[in-house]
């Protein structure tokens, strides 16, 4: 696996985290919030009933689990997650939500290792292709996992869609430069970021917010993979 580590892996593995976790109490919004999303991207949640999905770097599964409620529920899902923190808390959140084991399967794999003849209804990576060194090569492999009328889900960012992030970046950086444990530098962070977030109604747990987008090495990476760029990119070379 360590021929294809990048960023994400590299920090989330250094520290053991998976800081996607969300504050799923109240489950009903989770799901419509889910729904919500999916009706702007112009998919019917219907869509989602008994399909088969592939999920790409699903986290810690908390966008995944609302699979099962959403139309009717999906048939099976396969996500591929090489981070072994992340695997650990979507069969622990699965448990809880009594998701059982013939529902899904976690696969301890990068996208670029993994390897089947099974195509998809749905194949999603969210939050993640952006961050790579990699995405026109990820796309690739993506595409090989899906069939004639399936769907493609991923995130596209831009420089003008992160530039606000980065400046909350520098400012956290240059706040805690001086603190070297990464717990301690969160701590401080908190105090200032928590209040924002949560006026915002984020769902993220502040904490890993602070992680992934102030400290995670991903978010540096300059692909400009923007929504231009996909397209082009699906309509050239996937041949749609
Ligand atoms: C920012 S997280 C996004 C998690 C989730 N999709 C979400 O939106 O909440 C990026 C995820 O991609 C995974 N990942 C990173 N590199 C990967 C690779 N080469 N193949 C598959 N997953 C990868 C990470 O382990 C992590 O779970």
């Amino acid at each position: 696996m360590d021929k294809y580590k990048n960023d994400y892996l590299t920090f989330y593995g250094e520290n053991n985290i998976s800081p996607v976790r969300q504050d799923i109490n109240n489950f009903e919004q989770h799901c419509l919030r889910r729904k919500n999303l999916y009706r702007q991207l112009g998919i019917p949640v219907l869509a989602l009933r008994n399909s088969e999905v592939l999920e790409v770097g699903a986290g810690s599964g908390y966008n995944t689990l609302t699979y099962f409620f959403l139309g009717g529920g999906v048939k099976n899902v396969d996500i591929v997650e090489p981070n072994p923190t992340g695997r650990i808390e979507i069969n622990r959140l699965f448990e809880k939500y009594k998701i059982t084991k013939d529902k899904y399967n976690c696969i301890s794999s990068t996208i670029e290792e993994f390897a089947t003849n099974k195509t998809y209804d749905f194949v999603i990576a969210e939050g993640f292709i952006p961050g790579l060194s990699n995405p026109k090569e990820i796309l690739g492999i993506l595409e090989k996992y899906t069939h004639k009328d399936s769907i493609i889900i991923i995130t596209c960012v831009d420089e003008i869609g992160l530039y606000v992030e980065r400046m909350k970046r520098l400012v956290a950086q240059y706040i805690t430069k001086d603190i070297k444990e990464l717990k301690l530098k969160v701590e401080k962070l908190l105090v200032i970021f928590k209040p924002q977030l949560e006026k915002l109604g984020a769902s993220r747990k502040p904490e890993d917010w602070i992680l992934d987008q102030l400290f995670n090495p991903s978010l540096l990476v300059r692909n400009d993979f923007t929504m231009k760029d996909e397209l082009n990119f699906i309509m050239i070379n996937l041949k749609y």
